[in-house]
């Protein structure tokens, strides 16, 4: 175990000092360990504002020396596994007392051995204190554009699993007894780590996607032989909701491995018979031919997805969401050429931030005035109307009355535009 506990010490060094995707380390975890793996990941960037700001201050009065600096990496695994999780105490005491040893000498193991000791002790106390949950950083991205108790509001849902979310094929039967229906179409399930033996997996008929995800499609209303380009398509979930809606879809990635995936998925779907898959630079790619929507979920902070993804909240920071601002503008004017007359722009973003949703598309309008906004109706979303007439999905924006655990959402923003000529 001790070994695992070093390696493990390693891959949150790296997430947190390269700003790292948890996900990029699933394939140097053997199987049998990855559900593990996940849970203690999970529950530190759960917890792990909680454990830097007020934990820590407790029992660590002085700064740890930059060439020490593993230590506190190890100190953030092991306080999870001791306030948060089911581990022995002395299991945990034991491997990452010897991970601090492995990495620095027997200082570091006795430093890590007595902080761990103390927060032992201090366990019951410690676990009444007011909670943190966002880091500095995702504040002062949040701050930009939401109130303190909005905010408070989001920060609620951090360490709660969120729901599965399935979308069903159309005219198919619903395979899940013990799902909620939401209004929307939506179909949700407790959090499952196995979904491959869910009801039904194998007959095609549904797939796993975000109900805020979901919504983007269903803006259009009629998309049975209309030619779409969904231009950052993959994994493909709204590819498929485009196909299983009649359209003929064009979709176009930058990811040759992540389109292999949406072509993956979409035959297990059966849906293929009207998509091409293109691997291109959205803002290179071209045609002959114009197209009636382009769907363009753009690249994003993805700051809306932290319920899913917490090490999101330690390793995005103001500047990446300015950076994905201006590629989401270039790709935005690039798709114009593309656009038959009267087709339309379906924008999305997985983001919080403003910048990449509502301001955007409000300075694409002013600097396009051939471009209106479509009026977007969906059952059940009429809270998440803006005044403008776009859909801003906050992680409190659904709720489930009957199951209050079963409540959420992914933030995501929603345009849809009609170019009037
Ligand atoms: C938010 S994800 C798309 C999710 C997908 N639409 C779905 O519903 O499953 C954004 C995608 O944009 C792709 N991407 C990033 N930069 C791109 C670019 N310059 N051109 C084309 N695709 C790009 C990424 O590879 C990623 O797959």
């Amino acid at each position: 175990m001790s070994d695992e506990r070093a390696q493990y010490v390693e891959i949150l060094q790296k997430i947190l000092t390269q700003n790292l995707p948890l996900n990029s380390f699933k394939n140097d975890i053997p199987d049998v360990k990855k559900n593990f793996f996940n849970m203690l990941f999970l529950t530190t960037f759960r917890h792990l504002a909680f454990i830097q700001e007020t934990v820590l201050p407790r029992f660590v009065k002085k700064k740890i020396p930059q060439k020490q600096k593993i230590l506190e990496f190890v100190l953030y695994l092991a306080i999870t596994e001791l306030l948060f999780l089911d581990t022995p105490d002395y299991a945990v005491l034991n491997s990452y007392v010897n991970a601090a040893k492995r990495y620095t000498d027997k200082f570091g193991a006795n430093f890590v051995n007595a902080v761990l000791r103390n927060v032992l002790r201090d366990k019951n106390n410690l676990l009444q204190l007011p909670n943190s949950f966002f880091s500095r950083n995702f504040l002062k991205i949040l701050k930009q554009d939401y109130s303190n108790d909005e905010i408070q509001t989001m920060q609620k849902f951090i360490p709660l699993e969120p729901a599965l979310d399935i979308t069903l094929k159309k005219d198919t039967s619903n395979p899940f007894t013990n799902a909620v229906i939401l209004p929307c179409g939506t179909l949700r399930l407790p959090a499952n780590n196995k979904v491959s033996s869910l009801p039904a997996f194998n007959d095609g008929i549904w797939w796993i996607q975000d109900v805020a995800a979901s919504l983007a499609v269903k803006t259009l209303k009629n998309l049975t032989g209309k030619n779409v380009l969904d231009l950052c398509a993959a994994p493909g979930g709204k590819t498929a909701q485009l196909l299983d809606a009649g359209a003929s879809v064009t979709a176009v990635d930058i990811s040759e491995n992540r389109l292999k995936t949406l072509s993956e998925n979409i035959a297990r779907l059966n849906l293929s018979q009207n998509l091409s898959v293109v691997c291109a630079d959205a803002l290179q790619f071209s045609s002959s031919q114009q197209f009636d929507v382009i769907l363009i979920d753009a690249p994003c902070s993805a700051i809306g997805t932290f319920r899913r993804h917490p090490e999101i909240i330690f390793t995005k920071t103001l500047d990446d969401v300015k950076k994905q601002t201006l590629l989401q503008k270039e790709i935005l004017e690039h798709a114009i050429s593309l656009l038959a007359p009267q087709g339309y722009i379906l924008y999305v973003t997985c983001s919080l931030a403003k910048s990449e949703g509502e301001k955007q598309i409000n300075s694409f309008l002013k600097n396009h005035s051939e471009f209106e906004i479509s009026p977007i109706s969906i059952p059940g979303t009429e809270n998440m109307l803006t005044k403008d007439g776009f859909l801003r999905v906050l992680p409190q924006s659904v709720v489930v009355t009957d199951y209050p655990a079963l409540s959420g959402a992914d933030g995501f923003f929603i345009a849809c535009l009609k170019r009037k000529i």
